[in-house]
This record gives structure tokens, C-alpha cells and sequence, in this order.
């Protein structure tokens, strides 16, 4: 087993860190504060190839391989981790289904602008009653000619508002359950296609998440992802890409919460030392620590697995799982450590426990992807 990082991928890794230190940690506290999308911000790092990373360079993306990606999302997101969820929707969630299952058509027309990140992508899944339980889309899709018309509602949609192609899950047939769910992707200012306000969120404040309206909204055929009654499984499989993301995700809050707490216990002195000294506080470093580590070998497990063209599926749940978790932790211990001055917003450490809570919930809450792992092992 080697756990060495090639040149490549510690070249891209330092990249990222670089990045996210120069050009998003300035503006980070205030977007967060304000809910502002970082707009200029994006164009950058589509300039660095980061919004295509897996992207082969024959559909304009940067051919990196897994592992760099998850490196890249960890530093990004350790800064950011809005600007986090805004690459990784755009890589995991949009980029990688449309270059696995998209037509010729798909693929010049939408991935490539996407992947060169001159377009940005959202992923419409969940609607106000079917989150977790995502067959039961009542979205409904009627073919019409050569076009499909769509009526229904997504809400909790990551880019909502700043995307400008939607991959839109709809029931084409009902009698047939996930049988009759299709993929399409719709346009921004297609007719009939609206969205909702800006959720007013505890995290990740400076992304956008609205809900999506369509009202006899058109949708042209070869619009269509892989084939009518397969937008299920495309969401499943997909959404298997996507938690290796939201994994790394959480790794860079995690990675945050504990360099900010290694920072201020050396700083801050109580009972006439450096916190730093004292072994309550040690514990908690050493816990946190090890619980990061944990956290990113497991997602760079996964990442490596897909790599190597292998089974991956349970264990991205498993890195999602862990690693969202190992997050908000971090970060209650963090706020703990910086005492009161944890719980105010001069200190970042608040807004890591509101930006980590949201990765137990999305791409898959923590049951369902303990539901993804235990049919996995009964399975086998
Ligand atoms: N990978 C691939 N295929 C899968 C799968 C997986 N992990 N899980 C289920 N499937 C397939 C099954 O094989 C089956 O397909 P076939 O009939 O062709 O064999 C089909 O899906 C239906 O399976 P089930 O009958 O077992 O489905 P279920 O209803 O019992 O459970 C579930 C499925 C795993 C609970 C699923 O509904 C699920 O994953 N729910 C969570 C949805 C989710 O993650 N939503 C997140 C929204 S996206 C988001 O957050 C985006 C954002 O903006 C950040």
C-alpha cells in the first residue's frame, strides 16, 4: 500500500492552498456574513482547471485524477468551505454524470463549457416531499413532440440561483417508481423555468441554494441524459461520485477547526500558562488530530479506489459519513477551547460548526449513508 502523494498531485494540492490562502481567505468572513456568491472567485479557479478537474482534456476539462480533486477541496474548503460546495456540485454532481452518461450532443454542447467552468452546473434531486426518499419525485415531465414539458418544484438546490445548466430528475412515467424517473437538463431563461429566493442558511452562506419552479417549461429531447426511466439510477450513481466530494468537504473544516485550535491554545494563557500546557486541552488536539486523519485517508481511500477503476461505492459513504461527522465535532471542540471567544464571530471557529452541520445533510444524510454502507456489507 503506498500512501505517497505523486508530484503531480502535491503540485495541485499546493496550488489549492495557495489559492485559497491569496484570493478567497481575504474576502471569506465578509461573503459569509453578507451571503454573497464568489463570483469572481469561480472564474479563477476555472482558470486553474478546477471546475472541470476530472474532466478528460478531450471535453475541455483538466484530466486530473481523484485524489486530486479531494486534495484540491480539502484546501479550498479549509478556507471556504462555500466556495467548497460550489467546485464540488460543478465537479461531482454535474461535470462527472454528464462526461459518464451524456450524448455526443450533451457532452460538446453542456459539458465542455461546464468543464472549462465558463457555465456553472446544479443538480435538482430533492423536491419540498421527497428528500431522503428520492423516488418519490412528483416533478412530472409529458412528451409533447420532439420536447418534453416539465410542472413541479426542487428545492434545497446548491448554484440555484448563479447556474446556468440544471440537471432536472422528473417522473416521465409514474406507474413505473424509480423506473419512471428521467434525467434532463434545462437552461437557464428556458420559458416556464424560474427560481425560487436564497435561502437565508445557517452555513455555507455564500453559496446559493433556492428552490427551482417549472410551469409548462420545455424541454428539448436530446436534452435528455442517458435514456428515458434511467434519471434514477443516474442520480444514485452520481450521487456515489458526489459524497467523495462532500467527504473532502468536511476533511477541510475539519483540518480548520483543529489548526485554529493548535493556534489559539498556544496563544491563550489560563492558570498562568498557555492553554496549550494544560491536558484537557492536549486530549481534545490529539483527538481531533487523529480524527482528521481518519477522516482523509478514508476519503482519499475512495478517491483512490475510483482511480483505479474499483469498486467505490460503499466506501465514499463511508468517507462521507465519517468525515461529516469528524467536522461538526472538530469544530464543537474548537469553539470549546476558544471558550466565549469561540461563540462570537471574531474568531472563525463559529461559522466552522454552521458550514460543517450542512455536510451530515446533504449528498445523502448520515442515515441514508448508513443505509448505502450496511446494504453494501449484507449484500456481499
Ligand atoms: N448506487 C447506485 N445505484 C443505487 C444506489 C447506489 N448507492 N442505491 C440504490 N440504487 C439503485 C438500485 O440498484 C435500484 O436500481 P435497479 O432497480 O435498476 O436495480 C434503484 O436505485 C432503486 O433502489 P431501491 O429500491 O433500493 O431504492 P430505495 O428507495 O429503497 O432507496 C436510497 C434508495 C439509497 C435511499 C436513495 O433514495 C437515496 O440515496 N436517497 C438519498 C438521496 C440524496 O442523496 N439526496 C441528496 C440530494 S442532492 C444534493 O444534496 C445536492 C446539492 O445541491 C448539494
Amino acid at each position: 500500500m503506498n500512501f505517497e502523494l505523486t508530484e503531480e498531485q502535491i503540485m495541485i494540492r499546493d496550488t489549492a492552498r495557495e489559492f485559497a490562502q491569496t484570493e478567497i481567505a481575504p474576502s471569506a468572513v465578509e461573503r459569509d456574513l453578507k451571503g454573497e456568491f464568489p463570483t469572481e472567485i469561480v472564474k479563477k479557479l476555472a482558470e486553474l482547471g478546477f471546475m472541470g478537474m476530472m474532466v478528460s482534456p478531450d471535453y475541455d476539462g483538466a484530466g486530473m485524477d481523484t485524489v486530486s480533486y479531494a486534495l484540491a477541496m480539502m484546501e479550498i474548503s479549509k478556507v471556504d468551505a462555500s466556495v467548497g460546495v460550489i467546485m464540488s456540485v460543478n465537479n461531482s454532481l454535474v461535470c462527472f454524470g454528464l462526461e459518464k452518461y451524456g450524448s455526443d450532443f450533451i457532452k460538446e454542447n453542456f459539458l465542455k463549457p461546464l468543464a472549462r467552468g465558463e457555465k456553472l452546473g446544479a443538480f435538482a434531486l430533492s423536491e419540498p416531499e421527497a428528500g431522503s426518499d428520492a423516488t418519490q419525485q412528483q416533478t412530472l415531465a409529458v412528451k409533447d413532440g420532439d420536447h418534453w414539458v416539465l410542472n413541479g418544484t426542487k428545492n434545497w438546490i446548491t448554484n440555484g440561483q448563479s447556474a446556468d445548466y440544471y440537471i432536472v430528475m422528473a417522473q416521465t412515467d409514474r406507474e413505473k417508481r424509480h423506473k419512471g424517473i428521467t434525467a434532463f437538463i434545462v437552461e437557464k431563461g428556458t420559458e416556464g423555468f424560474t427560481h425560487g429566493v436564497k435561502e437565508d442558511k445557517l452555513g455555507i452562506r455564500s453559496s446559493d441554494t433556492c428552490s427551482l419552479n417549472f410551469t409548462n417549461c420545455r424541454v428539448p429531447e436530446e436534452n435528455i441524459i442517458w435514456e428515458v426511466g434511467k434519471g434514477f439510477n443516474f442520480a444514485m450513481n452520481t450521487l456515489n461520485g458526489g459524497r467523495y466530494g462532500i467527504a473532502s468537504q468536511a476533511v477541510g473544516i475539519a483540518m480548520a477547526s483543529l489548526d485554529a485550535s493548535i493556534k489559539y491554545s498556544k496563544e491563550r494563557k489560563a492558570f498562568g500558562t498557555e492553554i496549550a500546557n494544560h491536558q484537557a486541552i492536549q486530549f481534545k488536539i490529539a483527538d481531533m488530530a487523529m480524527n482528521t486523519e481518519a477522516a482523509k485517508l478514508l476519503t482519499l481511500q475512495a478517491a483512490a479506489l475510483k482511480d483505479a477503476g474499483q469498486p467505490y461505492i460503499k466506501e465514499a459513504a463511508m468517507a462521507k459519513l465519517y468525515s461529516s461527522e469528524v467536522a461538526v465535532k472538530n469544530a464543537l471542540e474548537a469553539i470549546q477551547i476558544h471558550g466565549g471567544y469561540g461563540y462570537v464571530r471574531e474568531y472563525l471557529v463559529e461559522r466552522y460548526l454552521r458550514d460543517a452541520k450542512i455536510t451530515e445533510i446533504y449528498e445523502g444524510t448520515s442515515e441514508i449513508q448508513r443505509i448505502v454502507i450496511s446494504r453494501a456489507l449484507l449484500r456481499d
